[in-house]
């Protein structure tokens, strides 16, 4: 069974899992997911202060559009390299868009690079080296404005930058990503006059790359924000409360995984052919790990890049315990075109793919492996995109976004908040004895 969207053209596969979850228990979920996205849209829902992404792409005005664009060009103008500073959501969805539709072995004008998403010493010693001598700008994004990883990298870059350009100029160099009035970001930058965008009061860190936080740096990189926006935009209708179950990738999507997991597949793995992809799937685990692993449910968002982990993860997922469901990105066609060539000697025993374009090669194995994987017991679905541009790109965030609020509903959590992750945060505050932490007990 294959649907189609009229207008994103992007299709998912579910014939794959029919061994697991037939096409009639998947059909007879349809009221569920229906319901579960009609709770997103009513605003009734757990979580629903947290829904400003629900309708984020088509309500977006040009003039922030403009603003976010202006702001990049004059980081492009003046910096070698850009520090986008943030960790979770608040680098994620920028890293998965420019890393998807970047060059991987281009100089670029200017280097993304990231700090802020670790605390390894090393990290951020080479990359204050790497950026001495170097003309470079800051984007710093902490929707809360006080998470340790990134506060602790802006200070230290910062320190360097003013060091290097003095406090005048950095000004015009760092743009800060924050609350719109909250928090020690938004003090810091009304206090130094930055450039500020503000992250959305109803809009989560993980559902934040069609705002400021995601579009900055991926304009900054040089990629058309415009075309990201209207691949969300026909998503975000093609997955409507208004379009039947058949139609909705994002309902359908959510009801066979929440039927895979009643099944015992407790875990997903999101695959891909396309090594440009790796950090979307870095991207989805965050957005569906969570949004919806808490009260000791969820399947476990898991990832692979193949065909590069089939010589390091294909042993297991062929023949290691079957709890687990594939859900495989494919791109149909790739940008550019590149052909096996033929060998008068053959030493190497390839000229049978001599003329053969190197996607025809990746397209079996993709073939191949879905076969032997469906066959050694793993459902897998199977999501294609016609190409990799920014318009696809866009239309399968947003995709992913709302199947996963679908998905939280029918698992019967709150896709929208995280109080787990306080927990190393209070242990850590208490361990470097931060004020006001002194009677934690660990
Ligand atoms: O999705 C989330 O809410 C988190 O991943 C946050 O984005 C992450 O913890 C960073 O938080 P903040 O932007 O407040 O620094």
């Amino acid at each position: 069974m294959i649907s189609k969207m009229n207008n994103t053209q992007i299709t998912l596969n579910i014939d794959k899992v029919f061994r697991c979850a037939c096409k009639e228990q998947i059909f007879s979920q349809a009221n569920i997911a229906q319901e579960a996205n009609l709770l997103l849209e009513s605003g009734r829902g757990k979580g629903s202060d947290f829904l400003g992404w629900l309708h984020l792409p088509s309500s977006i005005v040009n003039s922030v559009i403009d603003d976010i664009q202006k702001t990049a060009d004059l980081l492009r103008s003046k910096c070698e390299v850009v520090v986008v500073i943030g960790i979770g959501g608040s680098y994620l969805g920028a890293k998965a868009v420019i890393e998807a539709l970047s060059g991987s072995f281009i100089n670029k004008k200017p280097l993304v690079v990231y700090a802020g998403h670790n605390i390894g010493e090393d990290y951020l010693y080479e990359l204050s080296e790497f950026l001495a001598g170097k003309s470079f700008g800051i984007i710093n994004v902490s929707k809360s404005g006080t998470t340790t990883e990134p506060a602790l990298s802006f200070r230290i870059l910062r320190e360097q930058l003013e060091g290097m350009v003095g406090k005048e100029e950095a000004k015009t160099r760092i743009v800060a990503i924050t609350d719109a009035a909250r928090g020690a970001l938004r003090t810091l930058a009304d206090k130094e006059g930055y450039k500020t965008f503000v992250i959305p009061d109803d809009v989560g860190g993980r559902y934040s790359v069609l705002t400021p936080v995601g579009l900055l740096p991926i304009a900054v990189a040089g990629i058309d924000i415009k075309q990201l926006i209207t691949g969300a935009v026909s998503m975000e209708k093609a997955t409507g409360t208004d379009v039947a179950f058949e139609n909705n990738l994002a309902a359908i999507y959510a009801v066979t995984r929440n039927i895979l997991y009643q099944q015992g597949k407790k875990i997903e793995i999101l695959a891909n052919f396309n090594p440009k992809l790796h950090y979307v799937s870095e991207w989805w685990k965050q957005l569906y790990g969570e949004s919806e692993g808490k009260e000791h449910k969820g399947i476990f968002p898991a990832s692979v890049d193949f065909t590069t982990d089939l010589h390091s993860m294909g042993q297991w997922i062929q023949e290691g315990e079957r709890t687990i469901f594939e859900t495989v990105i494919s791109v149909a066609n790739p940008k550019c075109r590149l052909e096996a060539p033929k060998d008068e000697e053959d030493l190497d025993g390839l000229n049978y793919l001599a003329g053969k374009r190197v996607d025809y090669v990746n397209k079996m194995a993709e073939l191949g492996t879905q076969i032997a994987h469906v066959d050694g017991g793993v459902p897998n679905i199977k999501i294609e995109l016609p190409e990799l541009n920014e318009y696809y790109l866009g239309a399968l965030l947003y995709f992913f976004e709302r199947a996963c609020g679908i998905s939280g509903y029918i698992l019967g959590v709150n896709p929208f908040d995280q109080p787990g992750v306080e927990a190393y945060k209070k242990n850590m505050f208490a361990l470097l004895k931060k004020p006001g932490y002194e009677n934690v007990k660990i």
